[in-house]
């Protein structure tokens, strides 16, 4: 399915976002992800819980069901569930019978976040957990703050698309961010691991900005705003990073920087879940700086949530063959190139 090959929709195993550690409650609910209903919760054990969203007796939706300790007993006929999606309890009291069970999903819980991976519980490799430290979740010198869930009616790789693709900054978010000058910059891709970057670079005097959230600032400085791809579910937006530069009598002189963090967590082939957070290393005391900065966030991807949309919508339409590429998309098709390499490797195992 656009923009990747042959219907492919994100690579499967892989971690993904599930909820924010404080929707893992007593009372489960529900979500939908990588097209899979899915029930969260947190049983008596404390352990942020996956399971399979639907009864197998009669497919009744879990959610409507009751939780009692780490169990899950459904609506319908009792069938009982344990945390592990082991049977205890067969429907109307039959006995569980063998091996019944459901789905169970292999979860980590880290600060704000619980991660999930989507391939089979007993394959979950936590050396492909995204290196978070990169933007400043749990990480010491940093703050996180989380700022909310907001609903995509566009697919996963649009958001993707639409990351790696610092062009857009200078048209849709125009009214927001204005048309800073280093969007004219090159972007200069590279590959790190399992990390994707796309980086423009620019020298200068202190814009209004940087002026903002440095006032000690002199220049000129040197400006980074990047993307990075740390996990399929996980995209960075670098900046700005802001240095002295040289000339500047501080030169050297490392400010600090802004990442605005994407959790993208597929939901369907067609809408996507981003949970957002706002990292920093700077004026960590600072809860105005942290209001302002997480209302611009919201406000900008209200704008990326639109673009998004409509484009989704017009899909359906469009002869995505003919699609034409030019010199500032390089950092999307190479994303979208890293994100098919991975997907093949998953189909080659
Ligand atoms: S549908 Fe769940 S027990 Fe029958
Ligand atoms: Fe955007």
């Amino acid at each position: 399915m656009y923009p990747l090959k042959n219907g492919q929709l994100w690579p499967r195993n892989q971690w993904y976002v599930a909820g924010w550690s404080n929707e893992f409650d007593e009372a489960p609910i529900e979500r939908t992800i990588l097209g899979e209903r899915v029930l969260l919760f947190r049983g008596e054990s404390g352990r942020a819980t996956v399971l399979a969203g639907l009864c197998p007796h009669r497919f009744m939706p879990l959610v409507k069901g009751a939780r009692s300790g780490d169990r899950i007993e459904c609506a319908y006929h009792g069938m009982t569930f344990d945390g592990d999606g082991v049977c205890t309890k067969g429907p109307a009291g039959a006995p569980p019978g063998g091996a019944t069970r459901i789905k169970r999903y292999a979860t980590l819980e880290q600060g704000p976040l619980v991660w999930v991976w989507m391939g089979e519980a007993d394959a979950a490799d936590p050396a492909k957990m995204p290196d978070t430290s990169r933007c400043g979740i749990a990480t010491d010198g940093w703050r996180a703050d989380p700022n909310g869930t907001m609903h995509f009616a566009a697919r996963y790789m649009l958001m993707v698309d639409n990351l790696f693709d610092l062009s857009h900054i200078a048209w849709v978010h125009v009214s927001l961010l204005g048309k800073p000058t280093l969007c004219d910059q090159p972007v200069a891709v590279s590959r790190e691991g399992c990390i994707l970057r796309a980086d423009r670079h620019e020298t200068g005097p202190v814009d209004d900005f940087s002026r903002y959230l440095f006032p000690e600032s002199v220049g000129p400085i040197q400006q980074t705003l990047g993307t990075e791809l740390l996990g399929p579910g996980l995209i960075t937006a670098v900046g700005p990073w802001v240095r002295e530069a040289e000339g500047s009598p501080l030169v050297g002189k490392d400010w600090g920087q802004v990442q605005f963090v994407h959790v993208i967590t597929p939901e369907t082939a067609t809408t996507t879940n981003v949970f957002s957070l706002v990292s920093r290393n700077f004026r960590l005391e600072d809860e105005g700086l942290t209001a302002a900065l997480c209302a611009q966030n919201k406000a900008v991807l209200a704008q990326d949530c639109e673009v998004a949309g409509l484009i989704e919508a017009g899909l359906n339409e469009a002869d995505t063959m003919s699609e034409l590429s030019f010199r500032p998309d390089h950092g999307a098709i190479e994303a979208r190139r890293y994100i098919q390499s991975l997907i093949d490797a998953e189909k080659a195992q």
